[in-house]
């Protein structure tokens, strides 16, 4: 298994090239099943967990094919779901990304049947899936749950229906939004997530000839056609990677550029770097981060968006072990999302976790130490800490920073930072072609 090595006390400058979000690809990709017409992204971002969902696709009978795009980064994709001959999302494929739950509301409009695995625990909690499933069950849909799978049917298209989902879900919002659209009849999802990336499913939904209004709000109406098109779609900039980046370079008292990051959609993660003394503004190109600074305490509360987002509060977290006085935490989105407390204190942090909330004491400095990636955010802070620690950090299990950050190595070292990949294998853990 790979490992990261990394040598801190580099301060980063430069810049960072903002890659497409993996969770808008992730269900842009499920979209495809839609229409027999051929959806084209671009801006799609080379990861683990996009070549999953294009190997789920691909076994449900879609065709896929990949292409460099003319940026620096990222691919161009081409999928054709015009021959579907499976309906079963199988244990294997949904087992190692939840995303994967996406296929059920799309075959399911489409086809009218679907097959797919409960997605079981995960590192961050239990994650279950009764919102899209009662959603489904509204529109008209038959549901049973059998030998760890849901089998699900309908008897014609499914029925335009009102949804009011009792807690903000961003997967139930956007199975339901791809199941509305071929519905026969209107939907009116209240409570719906806001985040960009079920805004970026609802574009490119529209631009294949949904009826959608209401994006970005709580409340979305669709009303459901017979039939979608295909069309070509750009994949928008990952928030996510661009507050991570900026954790790494206000932690190093640093200066970056986040190429092609999206301030509008920044705004809690902004307010939060400002309150903590780091500058960050809008620029041409993106945003950049200045930190010029010790890092002042703040508290953080993570909610659905435009609240603060629970995939910045590991990130969040390393930054505060090195800020001048006490910060509060409070994560109300996971119940289990501290996994990477304990790796952090291993390198001199802080921390006392009680239930939901996690105090941190910051410290004049970190010290380099052997830790262990949990998931996806918790290894980025990892990563973040040992920008800054005194000394040389092994990160270990790094697969699960090839699910979700394109390029890292590269992306870090072009700014300054001493960070290199140590690999039992010659090249990276997977291929894109083996998806095609
Ligand atoms: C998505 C993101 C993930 C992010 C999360 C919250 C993708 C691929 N993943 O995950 O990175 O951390 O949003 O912003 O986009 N819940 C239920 N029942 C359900 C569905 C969800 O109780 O049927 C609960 C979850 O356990 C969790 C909360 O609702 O406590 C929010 O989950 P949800 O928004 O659905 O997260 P995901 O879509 O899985």
């Amino acid at each position: 298994m790979d490992k990261i090595r990394i040598i801190g006390g580099n301060r980063l400058t430069g810049k960072i090239q903002i890659s497409g979000a993996k969770n808008a690809a992730l269900p842009l990709m499920a979209a495809s099943l839609l229409t027999e017409d051929t959806l084209k992204l671009s801006n799609v971002p080379y990861l683990a967990d996009i070549v999953t969902m294009a190997n789920l696709l691909a076994q449900h009978g879609t065709n896929i094919s990949f292409s460099a795009s003319a940026q620096e980064f990222g691919k161009n994709m081409s999928l054709s779901s015009q021959y579907i001959n499976n309906f079963t999302a199988p244990y294997d494929l949904v087992r190692t990304m939840r995303a994967s739950v996406l296929v059920l509301g799309a075959l399911l409009a489409r086809f009218g049947q679907a097959k797919v695995s409960l997605p079981g625990g995960c590192a961050i909690g239990t994650r279950p899936i009764d919102l899209h499933l009662k959603a489904l069950e509204l529109m008209g849909a038959h549901i049973e749950l059998a030998e760890g799978y849901v089998h699900a049917h309908t008897h014609g298209r499914l029925k335009g229906s009102e949804i009011n989902f009792e807690k903000i879900s961003v997967g139930a919002t956007e199975n339901i939004l791809m199941a509305a659209s071929l519905a026969e009849g209107v939907t009116v999802l209240r409570n719906a997530a806001r985040e960009p990336e079920v805004c970026d499913l609802a574009y490119c939904l529209q631009k294949m000839g949904a009826k959608i209004e209401g994006i970005g709000t709580d409340t979305i109406r669709i009303t459901g056609v017979e039939k979608l098109h295909g069309c070509d779609y750009s994949v928008v900039p990952d928030r996510i990677e661009a507050g991570s980046f900026a954790a790494a370079a206000a932690i190093t008292g640093g200066d970056v550029e986040l190429i092609g990051a999206r301030m509008e959609h920044m705004q809690a993660v902004a307010e939060k770097f400002t309150d903590a003394g780091v500058e960050m503004y809008e620029t041409e190109r993106g945003v950049r981060v200045i930190a010029k600074e010790r890092i002042q305490c703040i508290d953080i509360i993570t909610q659905p968006y435009p609240g603060f987002p629970t995939d910045m509060q590991a990130q969040m977290m390393a930054l505060l072990c090195v800020a001048d006085g006490a910060s509060m935490i409070t994560e109300t989105i996971f119940e289990n999302r501290y996994m990477h407390v304990p790796e952090l204190t291993r390198m001199g942090a802080k921390i006392v976790v009680h239930g939901s909330s996690a105090m941190i004491r910051g410290e004049e400095e970190l010290v380099g130490a052997e830790v262990m990636a949990t998931d996806l955010r918790a290894s980025l802070s990892l990563v973040i800490a040992a920008l800054a620690a005194r000394g040389e950090t092994v990160i270990h299990r790094v697969y699960h920073l090839d699910r979700g950050y394109e390029r890292l190595e590269e992306k870090l070292s072009a700014c300054g930072a001493r960070i290199e990949r140590i690999s039992e294998r010659p090249t990276r853990p997977f291929s894109l072609t083996e998806a095609a």
